[in-house]
C-alpha cells in the first residue's frame, strides 16, 4: 500500500506527528522533495526528536528511510543529524540517501542570503539553507549529486568549472565579495563522501521491489501545497513540488501506485516568511493562539504569522492533491476561543473567489468571508474517541470536512503520540514486514 502524505496550507501543520502514526507500520518511509527546510517534530517517551533531512520513521529500526532524488542534501545538515541521532543510541543503519538527491553546497546558503539582502523589502523571507539555489543549479544543470561524492576525479573538474568559473563570477562580479576556493571545497566534500558512503545507493530497485512485495511505503511530504512552485503564492514560495505530483517524481513511483493521499491541515492557519495571507489575525487573539500553539519556526524559530482556518486553501489543496482523507491537528490549541471562524471564500472587487487566485496581488487584498461558529471552551487534550469531543469541536471538524471535500479522519488533540482520535483507520491496516 501507497500513502502519500502531504501539508495542506502554509507548512507546520503538524505532518512530522502523523507521520510518526503511519510509520509505526511502514515498511518504507521515503522523503522526495525539500531540503533542510523542513523541521518534524516527532514526540515519543524518549523525549522530542526534530528531524530536517532524515525521514521520522528512523526510529522505527525495521522501517528503511529513504532521502529521495528529489530532495536536495546538505551533507553538513545529513551527518550532524546521523551524529545526533548516535548520541541518543540509534544507528540509522535504516537509512538510504538516493544517488540521484542533488546536495545543498556550502555556497547555496550564501547565495541564498545575498539574494534576499539584494531584494530589500520585496525579500521572500526565506530559511537561508539555500534550498532555491540548490534547485536552481539542478534546473540549470550545474547541480551536484550525492552520488558525485564517490567520483573524486568528477568533483575535481565539475568544482573546478562551476565553482572556479561560474560561481566565482557572481561572487566577485556582481557581488564584489571574495571568491570560493573551490581546491578546499573539493578536500572538504571529500570527507563528507567518507562519512556518507554506506548511505548512498540507487534507490530504483530497492522502490520498485518493495512496490512489487506490497509493501507499506510512505511519502513523507515536506512543506506544503500553498508553498508549492507552480501552486503557492509565487513567488512566495519554496523551490520543490511539495504537493502529491511531486512526491511522485521525487520518489520514482508512478501515480496508479498510490492507494490514498493524506493532507494535513492545522485547525487553524500559520504561515512563516512574507507573502499573502488572507485570513491572518493581527489582534491579541492572533497573539494568544500562537503562544497557545508553540508557533515558532522549528529551523529558524521565527514567530509564526497565525490566522483562521482557510477552508479556501483546504478545498484548494484537497482537490490539487487528490486527498481522500484529511488529519486536522492542533484543534485542542483552539480551545479556549469563543467563536471560531473559517473563510469560506475572497472578495476581491465585488467578486467571490473559492480558491486562492494566481494574482497574489488580488489575493493579498481580498476580504475574507468568513462563516462563524461556537467554540467548546473545554479542554479536549485527553480525548481519544469521537465522542469524547464536545459537540461544538465535533461540529467544527465536520464543517471543515464538508468545506475541503474529503473526510477528517485523524484529530490531533495534543503534542504527544498518543494524542489524537481516529474515526476512521486510515493508517495501513496491517504490517507487511515479514
Ligand atoms: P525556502 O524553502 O528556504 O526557500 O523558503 C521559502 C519559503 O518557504 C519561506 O517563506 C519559508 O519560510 C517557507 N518554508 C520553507 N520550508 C518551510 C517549512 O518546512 N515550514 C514552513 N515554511 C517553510
Amino acid at each position: 500500500m501507497v500513502i502519500i502524505l502531504v501539508g495542506g496550507q502554509w507548512g507546520d501543520e503538524g505532518k512530522g506527528k502523523v507521520i510518526d502514526l503511519l510509520a509505526e507500520r511502514a515498511n518504507l518511509v521515503i522523503r522526495s522533495q525539500g531540503g533542510n527546510n523542513a523541521g518534524h517534530t516527532v514526540v515519543t517517551e524518549h523525549g522530542e526528536y526534530k528531524f530536517q533531512l532524515i525521514p521520522s520513521g528512523v526510529l522505527y529500526p525495521e522501517c528503511t528511510c529513504v532521502i529521495g532524488n528529489g530532495v536536495v542534501v546538505d551533507p553538513r545538515v545529513l551527518i550532524k543529524e546521523i551524529e545526533q541521532l548516535r548520541e541518543r543510541g540509534i544507528e540509522p543503519k535504516n537509512l538510504v540517501v538516493s544517488e540521484r538527491a542533488h546536495m545543498v553546497m556550502s555556497y547555496h546558503p550564501v547565495f541564498d542570503q545575498l539574494e534576499e539582502e539584494a531584494r530589500g523589502d520585496d525579500r521572500l523571507g526565506t530559511t537561508w539553507r539555500g534550498i532555491g539555489p540548490a534547485y536552481a543549479d539542478k534546473i540549470r544543470r550545474i547541480g551536484f549529486r550525492v552520488g558525485d561524492l564517490q567520483k573524486e576525479a568528477f568533483m575535481r573538474k565539475k568544482l573546478g568549472f562551476v565553482v572556479g568559473q561560474i560561481k566565482n563570477q557572481v561572487m566577485t562580479r556582481l557581488y564584489d565579495a571574495e571568491p570560493f576556493k573551490w581546491e578546499a571545497l573539493l578536500e572538504e566534500y571529500l570527507g563528507y563522501a567518507r562519512t556518507l558512503d554506506p548511505y548512498i545507493k540507487d534507490t530504483f530497485p530497492l522502490v520498485q521491489a518493495a512496490l512489487d512485495r506490497g509493501d507499506n511505503i510512505l511519502l513523507e511530504g515536506a512543506q506544503a501545497t500553498m508553498l508549492d512552485l507552480d501552486f503557492g503564492t509565487y513567488p512566495y514560495v519554496t523551490s520543490s513540488n511539495p504537493t502529491a505530483g511531486g512526491a511522485l517524481t521525487g520518489s520514482g513511483i508512478a501515480p496508479t501506485s498510490v492507494d490514498l493521499t493524506i493532507a494535513v491541515f492545522k485547525a487553524y492557519t500559520t504561515r512563516v516568511g512574507y507573502g499573502p495571507f488572507p485570513t491572518e489575525l493581527f489582534d491579541s487573539l492572533g497573539e494568544r493562539i500562537r503562544e497557545r500553539g508553540v508557533e515558532y519556526g522549528t529551523v529558524t524559530g521565527r514567530p509564526r504569522r497565525v490566522g483562521w482556518f482557510d477552508a479556501c486553501v483546504g478545498r484548494y489543496s484537497t482537490r490539487l492533491n487528490g486527498a481522500g482523507s484529511i488529519a486536522l491537528m492542533k484543534i485542542d490549541v483552539l480551545n479556549e476561543v469563543d467563536t471560531v471562524k473559517v473563510c469560506t471564500g475572497y472578495e476581491f472587487r465585488g467578486v467571490v473567489h473559492g480558491h486562492p487566485m494566481a494574482n497574489i496581488s488580488h489575493l493579498k487584498h481580498c476580504t475574507p468571508v468568513y462563516e462563524e461558529m461556537p467554540g467548546w471552551r473545554a479542554d479536549i487534550s485527553s480525548a481519544r474517541r469521537w465522542e469524547d469531543l464536545p459537540r461544538e469541536c465535533r461540529d467544527y471538524v465536520e464543517r471543515l470536512g464538508e468545506l475541503c471535500g474529503a473526510p477528517v479522519d485523524i484529530v490531533g488533540v495534543g503534542p504527544r503520540r498518543d494524542q489524537y482520535v481516529m474515526r476512521k483507520q486510515v493508517l495501513f491496516a496491517e504490517t507487511a514486514r515479514a
